[in-house]
Protein backbone atom coordinates (compact mmCIF):
# COMPACT_ATOMS: atom_id res chain seq x y z
CA UNK A 1 0.00 0.00 0.00
CA UNK A 2 2.66 2.44 0.88
CA UNK A 3 4.44 1.57 -2.29
CA UNK A 4 1.58 2.25 -4.38
CA UNK A 5 0.69 5.56 -2.43
CA UNK A 6 4.61 7.02 -2.92
CA UNK A 7 3.47 6.09 -6.86
CA UNK A 8 0.69 7.99 -6.85
CA UNK A 9 2.49 11.23 -5.41
CA UNK A 10 5.05 10.80 -7.87
CA UNK A 11 2.41 11.11 -10.36
CA UNK A 12 0.95 14.26 -9.14
CA UNK A 13 4.40 16.36 -8.33
CA UNK A 14 5.08 17.84 -11.52
CA UNK A 15 1.57 19.45 -10.93
CA UNK A 16 2.19 20.40 -7.71
CA UNK A 17 5.72 21.98 -8.71
CA UNK A 18 3.67 24.35 -11.25
CA UNK A 19 1.31 25.85 -8.95
CA UNK A 20 3.85 28.11 -6.90
CA UNK A 21 4.47 30.05 -10.06
CA UNK A 22 2.40 32.58 -8.77
CA UNK A 23 1.37 35.24 -11.62
CA UNK A 24 -1.88 36.88 -11.00
CA UNK A 25 -4.93 35.43 -13.97
CA UNK A 26 -7.65 37.13 -14.94
CA UNK A 27 -11.05 35.47 -14.96
CA UNK A 28 -12.03 34.58 -18.14
CA UNK A 29 -16.04 34.04 -17.31
CA UNK A 30 -17.00 32.31 -20.68
CA UNK A 31 -20.06 30.72 -20.91
CA UNK A 32 -20.05 27.08 -23.20
CA UNK A 33 -23.43 27.58 -23.80
CA UNK A 34 -23.13 31.03 -25.76
CA UNK A 35 -22.52 29.56 -29.37
CA UNK A 36 -21.90 33.01 -30.77
CA UNK A 37 -19.30 33.43 -28.92
CA UNK A 38 -17.49 30.65 -29.99
CA UNK A 39 -18.46 31.17 -33.57
CA UNK A 40 -16.85 34.09 -33.18
CA UNK A 41 -13.89 32.64 -31.64
CA UNK A 42 -13.79 30.23 -35.01
CA UNK A 43 -13.10 33.11 -37.02
CA UNK A 44 -10.52 35.09 -35.14
CA UNK A 45 -8.74 31.69 -34.70
CA UNK A 46 -8.94 31.15 -38.26
CA UNK A 47 -7.86 34.96 -38.94
CA UNK A 48 -5.11 35.39 -36.62
CA UNK A 49 -3.90 32.08 -35.26
CA UNK A 50 -4.52 29.03 -37.61
CA UNK A 51 -1.38 30.81 -40.19
CA UNK A 52 0.72 29.40 -37.39
CA UNK A 53 -1.33 27.08 -34.94
CA UNK A 54 -3.12 23.89 -35.91
CA UNK A 55 -5.50 22.39 -34.14
CA UNK A 56 -5.10 18.94 -35.38
CA UNK A 57 -7.88 17.23 -33.69
CA UNK A 58 -10.18 20.03 -34.63
CA UNK A 59 -12.87 18.63 -37.81
CA UNK A 60 -14.37 21.61 -39.63
CA UNK A 61 -17.51 19.21 -39.64
CA UNK A 62 -17.45 18.64 -35.91
CA UNK A 63 -17.62 22.31 -35.11
CA UNK A 64 -19.88 23.12 -38.05
CA UNK A 65 -22.41 20.45 -36.03
CA UNK A 66 -21.26 21.47 -32.48
CA UNK A 67 -21.76 25.30 -32.86
CA UNK A 68 -24.51 25.13 -35.32
CA UNK A 69 -22.69 26.12 -38.39
CA UNK A 70 -23.85 25.37 -41.91
CA UNK A 71 -21.71 23.93 -43.87
CA UNK A 72 -21.75 26.66 -46.48
CA UNK A 73 -20.93 28.79 -43.54
CA UNK A 74 -17.64 27.19 -42.58
CA UNK A 75 -16.28 26.60 -46.40
CA UNK A 76 -17.08 30.38 -47.24
CA UNK A 77 -16.10 32.40 -44.30
CA UNK A 78 -13.43 29.87 -41.96
CA UNK A 79 -11.73 27.45 -44.46
CA UNK A 80 -8.63 29.49 -45.83
CA UNK A 81 -6.51 26.71 -45.84
CA UNK A 82 -7.78 25.00 -49.10
CA UNK A 83 -9.10 22.00 -46.26
CA UNK A 84 -11.94 20.05 -47.05
CA UNK A 85 -15.17 19.88 -44.70
CA UNK A 86 -14.27 16.86 -43.39
CA UNK A 87 -10.39 17.74 -42.49
CA UNK A 88 -9.29 19.02 -38.99
CA UNK A 89 -8.00 22.44 -38.75
CA UNK A 90 -4.23 22.51 -39.72
CA UNK A 91 -2.12 25.54 -39.73
CA UNK A 92 -0.83 26.52 -43.25
CA UNK A 93 2.82 26.92 -42.21
CA UNK A 94 5.15 23.78 -42.65
CA UNK A 95 6.76 23.12 -39.55
CA UNK A 96 10.57 23.18 -40.62
CA UNK A 97 10.06 26.74 -41.66
CA UNK A 98 8.18 27.51 -38.06
CA UNK A 99 11.20 26.22 -36.46
CA UNK A 100 13.51 28.50 -38.75
CA UNK A 101 11.62 31.88 -38.27
CA UNK A 102 10.57 31.39 -34.45
CA UNK A 103 13.10 28.82 -32.64
CA UNK A 104 10.38 26.53 -31.50
CA UNK A 105 7.52 25.13 -33.81
CA UNK A 106 4.57 27.11 -32.63
CA UNK A 107 2.16 24.14 -30.66
CA UNK A 108 -0.78 22.43 -31.71
CA UNK A 109 -3.44 24.30 -29.76
CA UNK A 110 -5.95 21.31 -29.61
CA UNK A 111 -5.73 20.72 -26.09
CA UNK A 112 -4.35 23.96 -24.67
CA UNK A 113 -7.12 24.87 -22.60
CA UNK A 114 -6.66 22.01 -20.90
CA UNK A 115 -2.60 21.52 -20.66
CA UNK A 116 -2.66 24.80 -18.97
CA UNK A 117 -2.66 25.09 -14.83
CA UNK A 118 -5.45 27.65 -15.11
CA UNK A 119 -7.36 26.52 -18.15
CA UNK A 120 -9.45 29.50 -19.40
CA UNK A 121 -8.30 32.09 -17.48
CA UNK A 122 -4.45 31.26 -17.74
CA UNK A 123 -5.36 31.90 -21.90
CA UNK A 124 -7.00 35.00 -21.25
CA UNK A 125 -4.79 36.42 -19.55
CA UNK A 126 -1.68 35.43 -21.71
CA UNK A 127 -2.91 36.58 -24.87
CA UNK A 128 -3.50 40.21 -23.24
CA UNK A 129 -0.44 40.18 -21.43
CA UNK A 130 2.32 41.11 -24.06
CA UNK A 131 4.36 44.28 -23.24
CA UNK A 132 7.33 45.79 -24.96
CA UNK A 133 10.36 44.52 -24.19
CA UNK A 134 13.02 45.57 -26.44
CA UNK A 135 15.66 43.01 -25.62
CA UNK A 136 13.33 40.20 -27.24
CA UNK A 137 13.50 39.21 -30.77
CA UNK A 138 10.46 40.63 -32.09
CA UNK A 139 10.60 43.46 -29.23
CA UNK A 140 7.57 41.89 -26.57
CA UNK A 141 7.65 39.74 -24.01
CA UNK A 142 4.54 38.05 -21.86
CA UNK A 143 4.29 38.59 -18.53
CA UNK A 144 2.27 34.89 -18.37
CA UNK A 145 4.83 33.03 -20.34
CA UNK A 146 8.59 34.94 -19.93
CA UNK A 147 10.48 34.79 -23.34
CA UNK A 148 7.82 33.71 -24.90
CA UNK A 149 8.31 32.76 -28.88
CA UNK A 150 5.61 34.08 -29.88
CA UNK A 151 5.24 37.48 -31.43
CA UNK A 152 1.91 40.10 -30.13
CA UNK A 153 0.02 38.83 -33.07
CA UNK A 154 -3.24 40.89 -31.56
CA UNK A 155 -1.32 44.39 -31.25
CA UNK A 156 -2.93 46.45 -34.30
CA UNK A 157 -6.41 45.77 -32.11
CA UNK A 158 -4.44 45.71 -28.87
CA UNK A 159 -2.15 48.43 -29.41
CA UNK A 160 1.07 48.78 -27.33
CA UNK A 161 1.27 48.53 -24.05
CA UNK A 162 4.55 48.89 -21.27
CA UNK A 163 5.01 46.54 -17.73
CA UNK A 164 4.87 48.85 -14.75
CA UNK A 165 6.94 47.50 -11.74
CA UNK A 166 7.16 48.78 -8.38
CA UNK A 167 9.96 48.06 -5.89
CA UNK A 168 8.97 46.42 -2.79
CA UNK A 169 10.93 45.38 0.59
CA UNK A 170 9.94 42.17 2.10
CA UNK A 171 10.05 41.61 5.83
CA UNK A 172 13.65 40.80 5.74
CA UNK A 173 14.33 43.66 4.06
CA UNK A 174 15.65 42.64 0.86
CA UNK A 175 13.91 44.60 -2.48
CA UNK A 176 11.98 42.62 -5.16
CA UNK A 177 9.82 44.33 -8.26
CA UNK A 178 6.18 43.75 -8.02
CA UNK A 179 4.17 44.27 -11.17
CA UNK A 180 1.76 46.50 -10.67
CA UNK A 181 0.04 46.04 -14.18
CA UNK A 182 0.01 47.78 -17.65
CA UNK A 183 0.13 51.22 -19.44
CA UNK A 184 -1.47 51.29 -22.81
CA UNK A 185 1.25 53.54 -24.66
CA UNK A 186 -0.23 53.66 -27.84
CA UNK A 187 -3.88 52.43 -28.24
CA UNK A 188 -5.41 50.08 -30.71
CA UNK A 189 -8.24 49.83 -33.23
CA UNK A 190 -9.88 48.35 -30.27
CA UNK A 191 -11.42 49.80 -26.91
CA UNK A 192 -9.70 47.81 -23.96
CA UNK A 193 -13.41 46.38 -22.95
CA UNK A 194 -13.54 45.52 -27.12
CA UNK A 195 -10.16 44.09 -27.03
CA UNK A 196 -11.00 41.95 -23.86
CA UNK A 197 -14.47 40.61 -24.93
CA UNK A 198 -12.85 39.29 -28.08
CA UNK A 199 -10.37 37.42 -25.92
CA UNK A 200 -13.23 36.33 -24.31
CA UNK A 201 -14.81 34.90 -27.77
CA UNK A 202 -11.21 33.60 -28.98
CA UNK A 203 -10.46 31.73 -25.17
CA UNK A 204 -14.41 30.28 -25.79
CA UNK A 205 -13.67 28.82 -28.94
CA UNK A 206 -10.39 26.91 -27.55
CA UNK A 207 -12.17 26.01 -24.70
CA UNK A 208 -14.75 24.14 -26.94
CA UNK A 209 -11.86 22.88 -28.89
CA UNK A 210 -10.21 21.79 -25.80
CA UNK A 211 -13.17 19.37 -25.15
CA UNK A 212 -15.96 19.30 -27.65
CA UNK A 213 -17.63 16.67 -25.66
CA UNK A 214 -17.73 18.62 -22.70
CA UNK A 215 -21.97 19.69 -22.95
CA UNK A 216 -22.82 16.77 -23.66
CA UNK A 217 -20.78 15.12 -20.92
CA UNK A 218 -22.04 17.20 -18.22
CA UNK A 219 -25.65 16.33 -18.60
CA UNK A 220 -25.19 13.19 -19.56
CA UNK A 221 -22.99 12.89 -15.38
CA UNK A 222 -26.68 13.19 -13.83
CA UNK A 223 -27.56 9.74 -15.75
CA UNK A 224 -24.56 8.02 -14.99
CA UNK A 225 -24.95 8.24 -11.26
CA UNK A 226 -28.46 7.99 -11.49
CA UNK A 227 -27.65 4.31 -12.98
CA UNK A 228 -25.00 3.87 -10.17
CA UNK A 229 -27.64 4.64 -7.52
CA UNK A 230 -29.60 2.21 -9.02
CA UNK A 231 -27.35 -0.67 -9.86
CA UNK A 232 -26.07 -0.18 -6.10
CA UNK A 233 -29.60 -0.89 -4.61
CA UNK A 234 -29.50 -3.85 -7.13
CA UNK A 235 -26.17 -5.11 -5.61
CA UNK A 236 -27.20 -4.60 -2.04
CA UNK A 237 -30.25 -6.96 -2.65
CA UNK A 238 -28.30 -9.35 -4.68
CA UNK A 239 -25.45 -9.73 -2.08
CA UNK A 240 -28.27 -10.67 1.08
CA UNK A 241 -29.98 -13.01 -1.32
CA UNK A 242 -26.89 -14.70 -1.66
CA UNK A 243 -25.37 -14.50 1.91
CA UNK A 244 -29.38 -15.37 3.60
CA UNK A 245 -28.29 -19.22 3.15
CA UNK A 246 -24.74 -18.91 4.60
CA UNK A 247 -25.57 -17.03 8.14
C1 LIG B 1 3.41 34.28 -36.31
C2 LIG B 1 3.15 32.98 -35.76
C3 LIG B 1 2.14 32.90 -34.62
C4 LIG B 1 0.83 33.35 -34.63
C5 LIG B 1 0.08 34.04 -35.76
C6 LIG B 1 0.29 33.00 -33.34
N1 LIG B 1 1.22 32.35 -32.58
FE1 LIG B 1 0.94 31.54 -30.74
N2 LIG B 1 2.87 30.90 -30.71
C7 LIG B 1 3.79 31.06 -31.73
C8 LIG B 1 5.05 30.45 -31.34
C9 LIG B 1 6.31 30.41 -32.16
C10 LIG B 1 4.85 29.90 -30.05
C11 LIG B 1 5.84 29.10 -29.22
C12 LIG B 1 6.41 29.99 -28.19
C13 LIG B 1 7.41 29.35 -27.29
O1 LIG B 1 7.33 28.16 -26.98
O2 LIG B 1 8.28 30.09 -26.85
C14 LIG B 1 3.46 30.22 -29.68
C15 LIG B 1 2.90 29.88 -28.46
C16 LIG B 1 1.56 30.04 -28.14
C17 LIG B 1 0.94 29.58 -26.92
C18 LIG B 1 1.63 28.86 -25.78
C19 LIG B 1 1.57 27.41 -26.09
C20 LIG B 1 2.18 26.51 -25.05
O3 LIG B 1 2.19 25.30 -25.30
O4 LIG B 1 2.64 26.96 -24.02
C21 LIG B 1 -0.39 29.90 -27.02
C22 LIG B 1 -1.46 29.63 -26.00
C23 LIG B 1 -0.59 30.58 -28.27
N3 LIG B 1 0.62 30.65 -28.94
C24 LIG B 1 -1.81 31.08 -28.70
C25 LIG B 1 -1.98 31.79 -29.89
C26 LIG B 1 -3.26 32.34 -30.30
C27 LIG B 1 -4.58 32.19 -29.55
C28 LIG B 1 -3.03 32.99 -31.47
C29 LIG B 1 -4.03 33.80 -32.27
C30 LIG B 1 -4.53 34.97 -31.59
C31 LIG B 1 -1.62 32.80 -31.82
N4 LIG B 1 -1.02 32.07 -30.82
C32 LIG B 1 -1.03 33.27 -32.96
C33 LIG B 1 3.56 31.68 -32.93
C34 LIG B 1 2.38 32.26 -33.33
Amino acid sequence: MKKLISALLLLVTPVAAFASSGVHLDSADIDLNNKAAAQRGAKYFVNYCQGCHGLSYQRYERMAADLGLSKKEVMDNLVFTGAKFGQTMKNAMPKADAEKWFGTAPPDLSLIVRAKKGGADWLYTYLRSFYLDPSRPFGVNNHVFKDVGMPNVLWELQGLQIAKYRTEKDDSGHEHEVFEGFERVKPGKMSPEEFDAMVRDLTSFLAYVSEPAQLKRKSMGIWVIGFLLIFSILAYFLKKEYWKDVH
